[in-house]
């Protein structure tokens, strides 16, 4: 089982390389900046994004996204598949909205785990911030906790007749910050911002919205006439060898 697993993981790893050194040479003609795609609302999807049909020269296979009834995707596993609001090529994020969300209708909960959101993407928690679901068996007071009802009933379930209270917070937690009695159930991601609402409502449309996440655009300048690979250009003759 160890060894099956090393042998599946260096064999993994030679993958890796082969994709990184063949695939990625920075030179200006063929390296998929001059496409532009467009799927719904994201009129402008370009380097280093391409859509899953766009031609295999266009963009960054990493940053495939996919365009389903004029919606465009980007499947981020083990996380999973999230609905693109916006692309921002400036500030390199890309905004996201859980598809379990349904606008106007504020008991529908995100479906997928954020903490499982990685590579090629990252998290800036300055930029996104965690939102806890939490349920407790006791009613809680503290400004901390913003109450889901009438949004999320928590009911018992019929076997137990144990009434528990159901709220969210906003912002990083530590271990020490759950109550006595609560548990946190799920967590989703929001837009980073020091105003959120003391209602459920509210935080419930800011995860309508969305949050964003970091992608690396590589400069073409520094990279030209290099190797590129896991998004750091390398000489071509790499000295001592
Ligand atoms: C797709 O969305 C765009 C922009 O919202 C719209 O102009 C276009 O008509 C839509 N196409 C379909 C087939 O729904
Ligand atoms: C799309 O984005 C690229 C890269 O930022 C930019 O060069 C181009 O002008 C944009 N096009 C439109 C139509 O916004
Ligand atoms: C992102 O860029 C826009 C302008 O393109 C700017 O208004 C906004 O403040 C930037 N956001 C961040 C987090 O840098
Ligand atoms: C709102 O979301 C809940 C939970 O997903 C669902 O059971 C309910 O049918 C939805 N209501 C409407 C009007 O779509
Ligand atoms: C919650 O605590 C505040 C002060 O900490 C107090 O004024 C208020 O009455 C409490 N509410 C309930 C329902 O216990
Ligand atoms: C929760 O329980 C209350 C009282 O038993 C009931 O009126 C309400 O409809 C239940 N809500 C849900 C979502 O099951
Ligand atoms: C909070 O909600 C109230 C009432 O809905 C609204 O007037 C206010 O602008 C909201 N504040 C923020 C920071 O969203």
């Amino acid at each position: 089982m160890g060894n099956r697993f090393l042998a599946l993981s260096r064999w993994v790893l030679i993958v890796a390389l082969l994709v990184g050194l063949s695939g990625e040479t920075c030179n200006t003609k063929d390296d998929g900046t001059d496409c532009t795609s467009s799927c719904g609302n994201i009129h402008n999807i370009s380097y280093p994004f391409r859509l899953k049909d766009d031609p295999k020269h266009c963009g960054n296979v990493m940053y495939t996204l996919s365009c389903e009834n004029n919606i465009t995707l980007v499947d981020i596993p083990p996380s999973g598949k999230y609905y693109v609001q916006a692309i921002n090529y400036h500030n390199q994020t890309i905004r996201l909205v859980d598809p379990g969300l349904q606008k106007n209708n504020c008991s529908s909960m995100p479906q997928n785990c954020p903490s499982l959101l990685g590579y090629p993407y990252s998290v800036f928690y300055m930029v996104s911030t965690p939102v806890f679901y939490i349920k407790c068996s006791n009613p809680v007071n503290s400004s901390l906790y913003v109450d889901t009802a009438p949004c999320l009933n928590i009911n018992a379930s019929s076997l137990v007749q144990q009434k528990t209270y159901s709220y969210v917070t906003v912002g990083v937690m530590k271990v020490g910050d759950l109550n006595e009695g609560c548990s946190a159930e799920w967590v989703a991601l929001a837009l980073y911002s020091k105003g959120y609402n003391t209602s459920y409502e509210s935080i419930h449309s800011a995860l309508m919205y969305g949050f964003d996440l970091h992608f690396w655009l590589d400069d073409e300048e520094i990279c030209k006439h290099k190797w590129r690979k896991y998004h750091t250009c390398y000489p071509h003759t790499i000295p001592g060898t």
